[in-house]
């Protein structure tokens, strides 16, 4: 029996990780979602008596704390995994190229407010508020959803000069990562960085300027990979996502890898 806790749970690729997971009764499922209440997350977690949803905001650190105790009080004070998935931006300047920037200070935090806030203030306090569980935990990972965007040669072979503030954010996480993994090695505690691929998370139909952006995209991820057809779905991404997890050790711990498993094909 395993347990394991997601953070951004209730939507994407963060609702895969719960539905896949949930699928083994063995395994106790912790949904961290900012609203339980929300009737797309609880009728959903309804139909899994092993799903608990449990309150929690990544990028407000005292919720982190209330939600760590929660799980505690449902698993009896130890977790196996955590996987830190929660993410936002700044949908306006993610078209915007670094030169394009606002060239105010307080325009420019504005934009890297939402990333920086999930993925690297929310990272640290995440992994803080479950780590003494984690402790406890007979698998002992800790898991940050990263993104091949933030992949120095992929930047440069697609020429993706646009997300800058979320490219950067995962920059960070991704050091954030190794930092963990080298202070938690001799606990016998691994933390990766894991990418998932280029995922269709979508709700509902997509406007034409979103099949526009993805088109756009697919061309420059081509460049990269040529036989790339598109997005992959979310049941596909976690599917692979968790077979990387399942064989995470403490050689692989504080690295970045894709979907795949390695650190060569991001697509
Ligand atoms: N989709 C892709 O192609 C792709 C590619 C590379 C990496 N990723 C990464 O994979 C992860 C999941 O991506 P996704 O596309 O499924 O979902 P997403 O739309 O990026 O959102 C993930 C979750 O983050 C939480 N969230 C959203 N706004 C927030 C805010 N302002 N403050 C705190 N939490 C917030 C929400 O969960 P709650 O409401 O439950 O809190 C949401 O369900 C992300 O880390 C993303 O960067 C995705």
């Amino acid at each position: 029996m395993s347990s394991y806790a997601i953070t951004g749970a209730s939507k994407g690729i963060g609702r895969e990780f719960v539905r896949q997971l949930a699928a083994n009764t063995a395994n106790t499922v912790l949904a961290i979602v900012r609203d339980p209440e929300s009737p797309d997350i609880s009728e959903f977690a309804f139909k899994y008596s092993n799903v608990h949803l449990i309150k929690g905001d990544a990028t407000d650190p005292k919720s982190l704390l209330e939600a760590a105790s929660a799980a505690a009080a449902i698993t009896g004070g130890t977790l196996d995994v955590l996987i830190h998935n929660s993410n936002a931006i700044d949908l306006a300047s993610t078209p915007l190229n670094p030169s394009q920037l606002p060239f105010d200070a307080e325009g420019l935090r504005v934009i890297f407010d939402k990333p920086f806030s999930t993925a690297i203030y929310g990272g640290i306090w995440t992994t803080n508020a479950f780590l003494p569980l984690i402790e406890k935990g007979a698998q002992k990972k800790i898991v940050h959803i990263s993104s091949a965007m933030a992949e120095s040669q992929l930047i440069k072979k697609s020429g993706v000069s646009y997300a800058v503030p979320y490219s950067v954010a995962k920059a960070g996480m991704n050091v954030q990562v190794a930092k963990y993994a080298v202070e938690l090695a001799p606990k016998g505690i691994k933390v990766l960085a894991l990418s998932p691929g280029w995922v269709d998370t979508w709700e509902g139909e997509k406007p034409p300027e979103v099949l526009q952006a993805h088109e756009a995209m697919l061309k420059q991820f081509q460049a990269v990979q040529p036989d790339l057809k598109g997005q992959i779905s979310s049941e596909e991404s976690v599917r692979k996502c968790l077979q990387v997890i399942e064989r995470l050790d403490a050689e692989t711990s504080g690295l970045l890898l894709s979907q795949h498993g390695n650190a060569t094909r991001w697509l």
